[in-house]
């Protein structure tokens, strides 16, 4: 009895939040959700002095050089997701 009423509050709550996802999505944050990625994968080598900056300039330590690219020019395009 007590387990059941528990279990349907917490359904609830659950699609309240759900819900609230799909009414109002949260816009794509440069800083928590596409550096934590880049510092991820690319950052390990694309920083000052390793070896993808040596080779072809291109630094993903922070968001100006990320979007400058490469010496051989442009890697990401803002608003552009179709060209990557
Ligand atoms: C293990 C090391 C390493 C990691 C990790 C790495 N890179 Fe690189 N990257 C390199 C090296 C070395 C080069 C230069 C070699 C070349 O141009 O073929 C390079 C070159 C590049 C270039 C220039 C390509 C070109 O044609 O000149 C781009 C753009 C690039 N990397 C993007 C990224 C991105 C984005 C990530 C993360 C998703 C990443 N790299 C992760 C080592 C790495």
């Amino acid at each position: 009895m007590c387990r059941c009423t528990t279990l349907s509050t917490s359904l609830t709550l659950s699609a309240i939040l759900l819900a609230g996802c799909s009414v109002a999505p949260a816009p794509v944050s440069f800083k928590s959700e596409i550096k934590p990625l880049v510092d991820k994968y690319c950052t390990e080598c694309h920083i000052q002095g390793g070896a993808g900056t040596e080779a072809s300039g291109f630094l993903t330590d922070n968001y100006h050089n990320l979007m400058k690219g490469t010496k051989f020019g442009p890697v990401v395009v803002a608003g552009d997701p179709l060209s990557s």
